[in-house]
């Protein structure tokens, strides 16, 4: 059991202070999905400096490297992307380039990833490993592009770790199964003959039809799905229209469905188009829904989920490990845990004052969560190769 402070005043400042560095060096110069070519070539670098051999162009933008010997390896999973957003926090730090940055943390993971590399090869590795610095995390199918490239490939176990502001530094959130929901992207086409706004019973009314569609998709979650199952549909963007008194032919919609488990998941599709199809069949109108699963859920395998809780107990107190956290954000780390067995969790970072929200341009972290995540990233893989020898 340790506090923030003792943890912090045991651990290398000269570590610290390069954490902080690379994560700032990152912030300043973000890349977006599959451009991160200077992030992988600054990982790729610094793994050739612990004396490993990295494989780069990986999934297109990524780098692995593999340190000890034969058999399966523990894979820990760090991602690089930054987001098309422009950065608002007038940090000194922050994002040179307009459009772009890291307002989800990835900067730090690679931060930490490349901290525990070299920590976990400064000696004999504990087992054979291997480190992802995987592209295009937000959801441009990087994880799918490495998994095709054979990342996984003799790996018996994979880790990851995700920077989480809605706690405090020194804190872990984690989950025993789902920890983050499966992300499902649908697109609505509304048709109808449009006119003379003052005429509208000479039209077919895309704009009327499209707001009872919003207003009937609310139903799915309230009345179709049990209340004890957590889903999310959400229309996110609502097109159509150019002038005011115009009813236009067509409205464009976009959204995202949430869900935990596969049966939901699977019932989702069906329910959301026959409200689409139905609803707009009502208004005279004819609807096109396009609905793609983008991830699955991100599910911890239970016994990994547990040598995570056990190891943070140990490094940050039973009472600084949060064991029933949950959210509907998603992530590719589903693709890999799909697959092999692994656990996913989040390393508090939150800081003092206004919400830092992951994906706002505000966002930012409690650069001490760097440390933590270090030293709990490094316990948890020694532990998985004591446990799996
Ligand atoms: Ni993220």
């Amino acid at each position: 059991m340790a506090s923030l402070e003792a943890l912090l005043a045991a651990f290398p400042s000269p570590e610290l202070d390069e954490l902080v560095a690379t994560r700032r060096d990152l912030h300043r110069h973000p890349e977006l999905a599959f451009e991160e070519r200077r992030t992988a070539g600054i990982a790729a670098g610094r793994l050739r400096s612990y004396g490993l051999a990295p494989r780069e162009g990986v999934g297109k933008t990524g780098v692995t490297a593999d340190a000890g010997g034969a058999g399966p390896r523990l894979m820990l999973r760090a991602d690089m992307d930054a987001l098309p957003l422009t950065e608002a926090t007038g940090a000194p730090y922050a994002s040179e380039a307009p459009g772009r940055m890291h307002a989800c943390g990835h900067d730090g993971h690679v931060a930490i990833a490349l901290a525990v590399a070299r920590r976990l090869t400064a000696t004999p590795p504990p087992a054979p490993l291997r480190f992802l610095f995987q592209p295009a995390e937000e959801g441009r199918g990087g994880a799918q592009a490495c998994a095709a490239d054979g990342v996984l490939d003799g790996v018996g176990a994979a880790f990851g770790l995700h920077l989480w502001t809605p706690l405090p530094a020194g804190r872990i959130g984690i989950n025993r199964g789902p920890l983050m929901a499966a992300v499902d992207q649908f697109e609505i086409t509304v048709e109808g003959r449009g006119g003379h706004g003052a005429a509208p019973h000479e039209t077919e009314d895309s704009i009327l039809a499209s707001a009872r569609i919003v207003d009937a998709l609310q139903s799915v979650v309230a009345r179709e799905i049990s209340p004890l199952e957590p889903a999310v549909v959400t229309v996110g963007s609502i097109h159509g229209g150019t002038a005011f008194n115009i009813i236009p032919g067509s409205v464009r919609m976009e959204g995202t469905a949430r869900s935990f488990t596969e049966a939901v998941g699977r019932a989702l599709p069906e329910k959301i188009r026959r409200i689409v199809e139905g609803t707009a069949s009502a208004c005279g109108v004819r609807a096109t829904l396009r609905y793609e699963r983008v991830n699955g859920a991100t599910i911890n395998d239970a016994k990994m989920a547990d040598l995570v809780i056990e190891t943070a107990s140990r490094v940050l107190g039973e009472e600084n490990v949060e064991t029933d956290t949950r959210t509907l954000g998603g992530e590719d780390m589903s693709v890999f845990l799909e697959r092999v067995p692994g656990c996913f969790f989040f390393v508090g970072c939150g800081l003092e004052g206004p919400p830092r929200a992951h994906h706002s341009p505000r966002f930012d972290v409690d650069e001490r969560a760097l440390a933590v995540g270090t030293l709990v990233m490094e316990a948890v893989v020694r532990e998985a190769a004591r446990r799996l020898a």
